[in-house]
Formats: C-alpha cells, structure tokens, sequence
C-alpha cells in the first residue's frame, strides 16, 4: 500500500512513521520536517504522485483564547478553523491525476466534513473521516493500541471501510474493535469521547470539592468505590480528582462544542456547564494556594498540560495560575521543557507552596513504565508546603510539609 501525509505536525508524524514500520510512506508539510522512515517530499505533487491513500493530518485551530488555559466560559462560542484541511483538499484536486482515497485524521466538529469538505473535492475521490483517540506523550503508542478505530463514510456503509480496516490490521497491536458510521457519527463518536472525558473529570473534582467544604472526606475513598461500580458507572480511568481536565484536545472540543449546541439550537449547553464548573474548580485550587501560601512564593510545579511535553496549550496549570494572579499574587512554574518560558524558573530559591500539578503515575501509569515514587523538575527547599493534588507524596517528610488535596479525614 503507497501511503501519503498532508501535515507533518504533532499527530501526523509520529502515526506516519509508524505506519511506515510496514508500508511505504511519503509525507509533504508546509514547513520543513525530517524523518528517519518517512520520505519527506519537497513537493505535495510528489507526495500525491506516490500515495494511493492520502492521510490529512493538518490543524484544526481553535481561535485565541478557546483552548481551556485561561477563562472562556464567558466568551462567545466559536467552531474551529478548516482552512488548513480546505488547502489540504484543494492541493489534492489540484495534483492528483488518479483517484486516491482521502482520509481526514484531523477533529471536527460533527457535521463539518458534510457542510464544508465533500463538496470541495473532485468527485473521483473517496474521503473518509478516521479521527484518532491519541493523546501527546503517547502518540505512537496510542496509534498502535487504540480503543476503537472509527471510519466514517457518507453513507456509512461498512463495505466501503473494508480497504482501510485492513490497511490497519499490520498496524495494531491489541485488535481494536473498528467502528463504522457515517462521517457526522464518527465525527460524534471522537468528539464526544472528549466531552465524556471532561464531563468524568469534572464530577470527581466536584467531589473534591465537597470533601474541602464538609470535612472528613477523603475523596479517593468515593472515587475509588464509584470507579469499581461496573455496574453502572463504567470504568476506573479518569476517576482520579486532581487537576482538571486539560491539553490540545479536550477542553477547545467542549468549548468549541458550545457553538454546536447554540448552532443547532438544542435549547442548553452542558459543554458551557462542565467548562464552568472546570474553571470554578481551578479558581478553588487557587484559592486554596492563596489561602496557605501564608507569606510564601507560590510556585506550580509543572505548566505543560501534562508531564514530559512542552506544550502548554490547553494547560489547567496556567488556568490554576491565572487565578493565583486575580488575587494580585505572582506565580511562578517549573517545568524544564514547557514551550511558553513566562514567569518559568530553573529552581526554587525560598520556602514556597507549591502545587504538585505534574505527576508521571497519574498521566502514564496505564503504559506500565512509571511506580508512584516520582521526582521533582527541582530541588524543593527546606520549609516548603507541597499542594498534592494527586493524594500521591508521602506525608512523612522532615523537609517540607505536604498536603493532600482533597482529603480532609482527620485520621
Ligand atoms: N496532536 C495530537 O495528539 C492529536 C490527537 C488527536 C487529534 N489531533 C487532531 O489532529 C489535527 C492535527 O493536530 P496536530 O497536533 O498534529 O497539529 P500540528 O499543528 O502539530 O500539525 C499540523 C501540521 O500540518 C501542517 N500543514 C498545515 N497546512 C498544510 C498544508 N496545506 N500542506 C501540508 N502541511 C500542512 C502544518 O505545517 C503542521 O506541521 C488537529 O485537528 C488535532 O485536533 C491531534
């Protein structure tokens, strides 16, 4: 199978080179990319030229100020921007000289391939929407072992997603269940993946929340017996209270979401309700920094949206801070590879409180590779107080003093 690339950013890289671990692979970018196993074109005429299959992982930008690490609950709902994935279509009307088979790998909100891309390509190709439930950190790892593969057609017919289903057959390594619909459903299905996520996120933070306010609660006591209620209330991941829900994808998809619901006109939008109530829980958290900083620098351990990334965008970190900052307080963040240096320092100089928002276990323990002993980006100085919100450190320390978020038992 000849396989292209359009977009050779965050998503389309690492997947392009791991489907070139058994497939030929050509990939064009706009800006200048370098891979040891996919060919890298110069020309989007020669990438089509040699690819049967044309993989669009371009971006789908949110709009400044909607992706989740500043307020927005109170800012007119806004879609994501398609002018990248239209040039992507365009390049292929304009160069292809056989049929290919287009498949968007890029979000969208359900409806945009229907409303704003079929139109747009010639008639002789086939697209297909194929989003990815991949998160940054694990990109490759993701791709190989997906929850489901999703595979939208126009009319959802499961005989056109044959070829593609065994394209990625080679690829997987836990035999994912492959799903089919048409283009809005998978669009659906990926998107409201997120939203369930954020919705999960949200509950268990409220839960911490009431343990603050009523005191004796230890919230990972309620957490940890809902998240084994298989019965009924599904599985046990993202049922750990801690920082909210963050990162590229799922806060701009529920913020985006709130144009989708004020669009069709549904009458309410839950996705403003569970952003609110994200934002209202990180003004709690720093609140609860302002309240113990007692004289002391407060300091966010980690501004990245997750551990051992840089980027920045989607941070509950810088959500936290931003709130930290409305008290007139300074807050500063370690975390040695975060993409936005503001207000970043190398190390801590004085007794600080400090929120522990970047915990390796929490975000990677599902990939085996991390134990609950983590480290931190620096060295914590003596008369410290380390805001946990994980409920992770030990508390037994003669150095500096911890507290668990969250967990108000007095025994
Ligand atoms: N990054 C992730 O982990 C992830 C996970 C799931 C879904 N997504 C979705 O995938 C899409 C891409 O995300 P990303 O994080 O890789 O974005 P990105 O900005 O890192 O990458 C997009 C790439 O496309 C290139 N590009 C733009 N227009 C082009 C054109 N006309 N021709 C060739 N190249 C072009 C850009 O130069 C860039 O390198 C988005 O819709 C995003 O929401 C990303």
């Amino acid at each position: 199978m000849k396989i292209g690339f359009i977009g050779l950013g965050k998503l389309g890289l690492d997947c392009a080179e791991v489907m070139a671990e058994k497939y030929t692979v050509h990939g064009y970018d706009i800006y200048p990319r370098t891979s040891d196993s996919v060919k890298v074109c110069s020309t989007p005429e020669e990438m089509i030229d040699n690819s049967d299959w044309i993989f669009i992982a371009v971006q789908t930008p949110h709009q400044e100020g909607y992706d989740g690490s500043v307020p927005s609950s109170h800012m007119e709902p806004k879609d994501f921007g398609h002018d990248a994935v239209k040039d992507a279509i365009q390049m292929v009307n304009h160069f292809a000289t056989e049929p290919k088979k287009i498949v968007l790998i890029s979000t969208v909100l359900p409806g945009t391939t229907r409303r704003h891309f079929y139109s747009m390509l010639n008639s002789e190709h086939q697209f297909l929407y194929n989003p990815y439930l991949i998160a940054m950190g694990s990109v490759k790892w993701d791709f190989a072992n997906p929850e489901m593969v999703m595979i939208g057609t126009e009319t959802g017919d499961p005989s056109e997603m044959e070829d593609l289903i065994e394209l990625y057959r080679p690829l997987m390594k836990n035999n994912p269940r492959y799903v089919t619909g048409t283009w809005d459903e998978c669009e659906s299905i990926k998107i409201f993946y997120n939203t369930f996520i954020s919705a999960k996120v949200g509950l268990v933070n409220m839960i911490q929340d009431f343990a603050l306010k009523i005191g004796n609660i230890n919230v990972d006591v309620v957490t940890d017996a809902l998240a084994q209620s298989t019965m009924r209330i599904m599985g046990p991941k993202y049922m750990t209270a801690g920082m909210g829900d963050s990162g590229a994808c799922h806060p701009r998809d529920n913020i985006a979401l709130r144009w989708l619901a004020k669009e069709y006109d549904i009458g309410y939008d839950m996705f403003d309700t569970i952003m609110g109530a994200r934002e209202v829980q990180a003004k709690n958290l720093a609140d609860f920094l302002v309240t113990h900083a007692d004289g002391k620098p407060i300091v966010i351990h980690g501004k990245a949206y997750k551990p051992d990334v840089p980027f920045c965008i989607g941070s509950y970190s810088t959500l936290v801070g931003f709130y930290v900052e409305e008290h007139g307080k300074t807050v500063k963040y370690v975390d040695p590879i975060a993409d936005n240096p503001k207000d970043v320092v190398d190390s801590i100089d004085e007794a600080s409180i400090i929120l522990y928002a970047h915990n390796r276990y929490i975000t990677y323990g599902y990939t085996g590779q991390y134990t609950k002993d983590d480290t931190f980006y620096c060295d914590i100085p003596e008369g410290s107080v380390i805001v946990d919100p994980w409920r992770n450190l030990p508390k037994q320390n003669n150095k500096y003093e911890v507290i668990h978020y969250g967990n108000t038992r007095t025994q």
